[in-house]
């Protein structure tokens, strides 16, 4: 059940399975967005504690040690045991991840679920990880071998802070690798309580290390770090590029990179107005829009425009805006008064710019971070706020009249994660798939994310694949052995 008071049990480093304070023995708070009041203070990890981690990620990797030495299998029913105990004890993370995030204690559960999933996926492929024979030329027998990267390190965003973590933790375990994890700093106490449960699950000391703290320092340590193999990285694109510099300044570490997008969703004349403006609806405001894969450009062709900004406009009004323990909640608070700045900001930037408020545009009280579900209408491409990620619940809804010209004006962007078409007309959706400069193309839907299914971006949207078994390759090197036959 839903419960504000949940109690935080959870608040320190976790390295080689135990929970330590900081070598600084500094702390930062953790607030509950809703009310800006102090949940818990959090042992603030910096780069000794990121180098005390990388030594246990390091021994835990060594060849003989309990983790190598592991049947592949064994490591995918450790993985399962973690997921069950995710599950198990879902009612209390549900409750931290809202009192952290913001987000409706219902979503936090539906997060959970997609995580618990995301484990169980990978867990599968554990000993599924294989090789090929190679008739190479010569007298050779050739053949390769995945083996795993190495030591990893993992940055993480607020947003979906336990489903960001199993998308890491699942190629990366199912693969063999060893972990030292940064949650955000704005929503460390999930990362923490399932490190609690990777103890109980059984993973040997070392193979999970998790330290909470600030991006330019503990982040910084873990991208710019010799003995890191690894980092992969989720958040914005300014920090996503500062990564892979640090990451090849330092040791050319792998990078893989889960970045930010401002992507296009098509609606077509052709289609049932009402079922497209809930599509476009929750294609925006789900996670109070603050989601990297947001349907942010809304396009929609000139024959229903004034139609569906109207029905897109009452939907937004109607949401109920609260406290995230409260059921009837549907858009809980902005994560932290960073970004509820910015995105007052841009609402402010797209009023100057000539956009029409069509509902919302301003804050809701003074008691948390708040901001009602807001439309524009009369958006234009040049616009900021068409052209920038807003990362709030904000919906951009910007008219076209042909599919070539809706071609060229979705991809003239940097961005390039997710896009989305409605339309009854196949030749319109099979143009769109071969022209959108996008991961992933959802027709007739939108967020059609899943553990089954690579994700990641085109552009500036990042580098490499998530999810998937596409999503095990950012995690493995190739080996090529070259035996000679001497028969
Ligand atoms: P951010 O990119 O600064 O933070 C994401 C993660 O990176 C956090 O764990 C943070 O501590 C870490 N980090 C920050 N600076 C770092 C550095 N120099 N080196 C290593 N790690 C570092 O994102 P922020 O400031 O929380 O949000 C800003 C904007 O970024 C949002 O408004 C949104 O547009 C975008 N964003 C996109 C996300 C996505 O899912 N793609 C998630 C979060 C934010
Ligand atoms: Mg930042």
């Amino acid at each position: 059940m839903a419960n504000p008071n949940v109690k935080v049990q959870y608040n320190q480093i976790f390295i080689n399975n135990t929970f330590v304070n900081s070598i600084s023995g500094k702390t930062f708070v953790t607030l509950n967005p809703a009310n800006k009041l102090k949940i818990a203070d959090v042992a603030e990890g910096d780069k000794a504690d990121v180098d005390l981690a990388v030594k246990a990620a390091r021994t835990a990797f060594q060849i003989g040690s309990k983790w190598r030495t592991m049947d592949a299998s064994a490591r995918g029913l450790l993985m399962t045991k973690l997921a069950d105990l995710i599950d198990e004890h879902k009612v209390t993370l549900a409750n931290l991840e809202s009192l952290d995030n913001g987000k409706p204690y219902d979503d936090s559960l539906l997060d959970i679920s997609a995580a618990v999933g995301t484990l169980k996926y990978y867990a599968g492929f554990a000993d599924k990880i294989h090789g090929k024979t190679i008739p190479a030329d010569g007298p050779y027998l050739s053949f390769t071998k995945p083996q795993p990267i190495g030591v990893v390190g993992q940055i993480i965003p607020w947003n979906y802070p336990i489903l960001m973590l199993t998308w890491k933790w699942g190629p990366a375990l199912a693969t063999g690798c060893t972990i030292v994890l940064k949650p955000a700093e704005q929503t460390p106490l999930t990362a923490l309580y399932v490190a609690a449960l990777s103890k109980e699950a059984g993973f040997p000391e070392g193979v999970i290390n998790v330290v909470p703290g600030y991006g330019p320092t503990a982040g910084q340590a873990i991208a710019s770090h010799q003995d890191i193999n690894k980092v992969a990285f989720t958040g914005s694109t300014e920090v996503g590029k500062i990564v892979m510099e640090e990451a090849a300044k330092s040791n050319l570490k792998r990078v893989s990179l889960e970045l930010g997008g401002k992507s296009p969703l098509l609606v077509f004349d052709d289609v049932d107005v009402d079922e497209a403006v809930s599509i476009a609806h929750d294609a925006l405001f789900s996670n109070m829009g603050q989601s990297c894969c947001a349907g942010s450009r809304t396009f929609v062709q000139e024959g229903i425009y004034d139609k569906f900004v109207e029905k897109a406009a009452k939907m937004a009004s109607e949401k109920k805006v609260g406290d995230q323990f409260d059921s009837s909640t549907q858009i809980g608070p902005l994560v932290d008064e960073e970004q509820f700045n910015k995105v007052l900001g841009m609402i402010e930037s797209g009023k100057k710019e000539g956009a029409k408020v069509e509902t919302g545009g301003s804050k809701v009280g003074d008691t948390g971070y708040f901001v009602y579900p807001t439309v524009f209408s009369n958006v234009t491409d040049e616009m900021k706020i068409a052209r920038e990620e807003i990362f709030g619940p904000v919906q951009q809804i910007i008219k076209f009249k042909t599919l070539d010209e809706a071609i060229e004006r979705a991809n003239k962007t940097n961005y390039g994660l997710a896009a989305g078409i409605l339309s009854k007309n196949i030749n319109t959706v099979l143009k769109y798939i071969e022209s959108v400069d996008a991961g992933s193309v959802w027709v007739n839907c939108y967020d059609a994310v899943n553990a089954q299914t690579p994700f990641g971006g085109f552009k500036q949207s990042g580098h490499g694949r998530e999810l998937g078994e596409d999503g095990l390759k950012e995690y493995l090197e190739i080996k090529t052995i070259s035996i000679k036959k001497q028969f």
